[in-house]
């Protein structure tokens, strides 16, 4: 029952085991639980640990504490609505998201902000004290090498270690049929300047990453919204339907974990979509950051898995899973592999040497398989203690996206309420929220914003779910 060599710790065990109770309905609803003594002698643990849970339940609403007597079972609150089905809208549009964004860039770095706009997923289980390690080990052994340019592909151990980890989920790749890059939006960059060039419309997610709408803007290209599914990704009959009227010259989705819906795209319908924009000699460019931040048992086959004719290029990057500022990322660039390379020398040359080295290091001596699983722990713990507090504090009719991974909810409420008003309202009070019309080039989701759970979890978050929640109650 309790597992002590697992890296869950005993009392997320315990929080785990109640819900079990809960579901088979061997506990119901108004029912006792066993003291913290009875519990805590039945499953060998301490008193402390039987506490923690408990206390932690009561924080997820799932049971309360009655003066004198103990834990009671509570009645389920209501089940948090997912948002509905968009309406499709097949034109293209330009993108203009600039004024917004900057507002938005700036209220993250301000000092004092509770930044819960911002999807840094590490922070929930952050790895700094094995990354430093690491890096001072790397700055002996390597000397003054690390100080060089690196090749412009990437540092070759490193290279080695991701194409053999893609190995697990059923990928076999060459090292050389990688490049490293400065992130996951260089490697964004160079994908779309690869495949596509000025005037030339792109499919993106409706909700989508603002980093690619920015890049489109930027690169003078038009977007056509697919609507996602708050489950299963892009609804692929919408994308049908886009591709028979609309010269589309290429698609960026997130197969694996959207942002900022969370939804995860099943493999067999990751087959589909392949399948459908091969046959028409579409590229797809799959944003994977979030892949390895999946909250289910497996990660999702990347879109590779599935190409028969080389026109999947995949983006990833170890910002979510390690530390954005080590800006490590890495693109598989299909057939594309030529001008990959050329634009890759032209925008940066190399990536750091150190950087790279470090990352390749992490991997090897296993601290970043154990921080990784820590790290999804952390985010899917932190995402019910979200869910919770957002059913508590927010308004009846709030619908919010159930999460399969990465770090974000996305909360849509009446329409009458304006999120970007909210966002001003928010940052008086020392909070930032990403409003959803950052999310859609036609501005779009006035009424939804994104919420992060990649946080160090401290009584401050909780208190900002009230107060955004009271703001929501209040607003227009
Ligand atoms: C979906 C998505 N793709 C790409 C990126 C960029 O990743 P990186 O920080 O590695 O450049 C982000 C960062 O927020 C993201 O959310």
């Amino acid at each position: 029952m309790i597992q002590r060599d697992q890296a869950e710790f005993l009392y997320q065990q315990v929080v785990r085991l109640i819900r079990q109770l809960q579901q088979q309905q061997v506990l119901r609803i108004g029912e006792r639980l066993p003291s913290l003594r009875q519990l805590s002698q039945q499953l060998g643990v301490s008193i402390p640990t039987v506490r923690q849970g408990y206390e932690e339940l009561e924080r997820l609403g799932v049971i309360e504490a009655r003066d004198r007597s103990g834990y009671y079972l509570k009645a389920e609150s209501q089940p948090s609505c997912r948002p509905g089905r968009l309406p499709l809208n097949s034109e293209p549009v330009p993108v203009r998201q600039q004024t917004l964004l900057e507002q938005f860039y700036q209220a993250v770095h301000q000092p004092g902000i509770l930044p819960l706009g911002i999807a840094q997923p590490s922070m929930a289980h952050p790895s700094e004290k094995a990354l430093l390690r690491t890096m001072r080990r790397v700055t002996t052994l390597a000397g003054h090498q690390v100080m060089h340019y690196g090749p412009i592909d990437g540092f070759a151990p490193l290279k080695r270690q991701l194409a053999f980890r893609y190995l697990d989920v059923g990928l076999s790749l060459q090292p050389d049929e990688l490049i490293i890059t400065n992130g996951g939006q260089e490697a964004l960059a160079i994908a779309l300047q690869a495949v596509a060039k000025a005037g030339d419309v792109i499919a993106v997610e409706s909700p989508t990453y603002f980093g690619v709408l920015e890049l489109i803007e930027t690169l003078g290209m038009m977007a056509v919204e697919i609507p996602v599914c708050p489950d299963d990704g892009i609804w692929l009959d919408d994308l049908q339907h886009v591709l028979e009227t609309q010269p589309i010259r290429a698609c960026v989705f997130s197969s694996s974990i959207s942002n900022p819906m969370g939804s995860f795209m099943p493999d067999t319908q990751r087959e589909q979509l392949v399948t459908l924009l091969e046959q028409r000699d579409i590229p797809l460019i799959e944003d994977d950051v979030y892949g390895e931040l999946y909250f289910g048992v497996q990660r999702g086959r990347p879109a590779q898995c599935f190409s028969r004719k080389g026109l999947v290029l995949t983006c990833s990057s170890f910002s979510k899973t390690v530390a954005p500022s080590y800006r490590v990322g890495w693109l598989l660039p299909g057939r594309f592999g030529t001008e990959v390379w050329r634009l890759k020398r032209a925008l940066s040359f190399s990536s750091s040497l150190l950087n790279q080295w470090t990352m390749s290091e992490f991997i090897v001596s296993g601290d970043y398989d154990r921080n990784l699983k820590k790290l999804r722990q952390a985010l899917r713990l932190n995402k019910d203690r979200m869910m919770a507090l957002v059913q508590q504090h927010f308004p009846v009719g709030t619908k919010v996206s159930h999460p399969q991974g990465g770090a974000v909810l996305w909360i849509e409420l009446a329409e009458t309420v304006d999120c970007n008003h909210l966002f001003q309202q928010a940052l008086h009070q020392q909070i930032s929220i990403a409003p959803g019309s950052l999310f859609s080039p036609s501005q779009k989701f006035t009424n939804c914003f994104r919420l992060s759970f990649g946080v160090r979890w401290q009584p401050e978050v909780e208190q900002a779910i009230q107060t955004l929640g009271q703001l929501v109650v209040v607003a227009p």
